[in-house]
């Protein structure tokens, strides 16, 4: 049995990787704030799949939260062997009209707390010859579209190095990157989606599957469906001022 800590499992792509993980035969330990929602994902996996699930509730934003979660990771006596840093969360407005301390925790999150969790597991992952870690960015990471492109961009370049750099060692680093995808995140930032085509929404069961899938052929990148693929190579040639819009509506407009 190997061991996968997911972080934001409590709903969207973190929730399905747990389902997919959890069907694969692997023990998982949950991370997210929601210990309610991760006590009962828990016991829904536990009394499907037979495996093993702890709960960790913590908010990664916060110093406390952030190392009770690296303790668990490096934990020796219960080795992690597939990382998923998946927890994150949108801004509505630009940059300049957000508080600074929602940015700064919006950076944590996507940064600070990636790196953290990448840095607790890769020795014990390495002293095994063995370990896959899988952080999500987005498509976004591609265009230049706020500070969340920033962050997710960061996740990308790290992910890419850290896959060259750790492979021949038997650890693999991959960056999932979706786009539109179904799940809680537009509706938590009071984003308006009504007006988005159908075409380019995904499903969660989707991205994980082919999230996982190249992780394991030791992929640095994976942008989930043709049309994100076709959508990130046309971001190359595109001006700024072009993949900067359409701006984000708040919900009701
Ligand atoms: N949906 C999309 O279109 C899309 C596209 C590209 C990339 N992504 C990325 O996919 C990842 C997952 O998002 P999702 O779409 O599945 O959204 P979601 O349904 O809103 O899930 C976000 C998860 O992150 C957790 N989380 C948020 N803030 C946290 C914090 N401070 N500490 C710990 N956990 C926290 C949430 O749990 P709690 O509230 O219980 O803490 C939840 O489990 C994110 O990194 C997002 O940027 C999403």
């Amino acid at each position: 049995m190997t061991t996968a800590l997911i972080t934001g499992a409590s709903s969207g792509i973190g929730a399905e990787f747990a389902r997919q993980l959890a069907a694969q035969g692997h023990d998982l330990v949950l991370v997210a704030r929601h210990r309610d929602r991760l006590d009962s994902a828990a016991r829904d996996l536990v009394s499907r799949h037979g495996i093993e699930v702890e709960v960790l509730s913590a908010d990664l934003t916060d110093p406390a939260g952030l190392a009770a979660a690296v303790v668990r990771a490096q934990d020796p006596s219960r080795p992690v062997s597939i990382l998923v840093n998946n927890a994150g969360h949108g801004l509505l407005h630009d940059f300049h009209h957000n508080p600074l301390a929602e940015e700064v925790a919006h950076l944590r999150l996507h940064v600070e707390a990636v790196m953290s969790l990448c840095h607790a597991v890769l020795p014990g992952m390495l002293a095994r010859g063995e370990g896959r870690i899988i952080n999500v960015a987005s498509v976004a990471a591609f265009m230049p579209r706020g500070t969340y492109s920033a962050a997710k961009a960061w996740v990308v370049a790290f992910s890419r190095w850290a896959n060259a750099h750790y492979r021949r060692s038997g650890v693999s680093v991959t960056a999932l990157c979706p786009g539109l995808t179904r799940t809680e995140f537009h509706h938590r930032m009071g984003m308006e989606t009504r007006w988005l085509p159908r075409w380019s929404w995904l499903s969660a069961e989707s991205v994980v599957r082919d999230g996982l899938k190249d992780s394991l052929a030791g992929r640095s990148v994976s942008v989930p469906s043709w049309r994100y693929k076709a959508a990130v190579l046309v971001s190359k040639v595109l001006p700024d001022r072009v993949l900067g819009h359409p701006a984000r509506r708040p919900m009701g407009e």
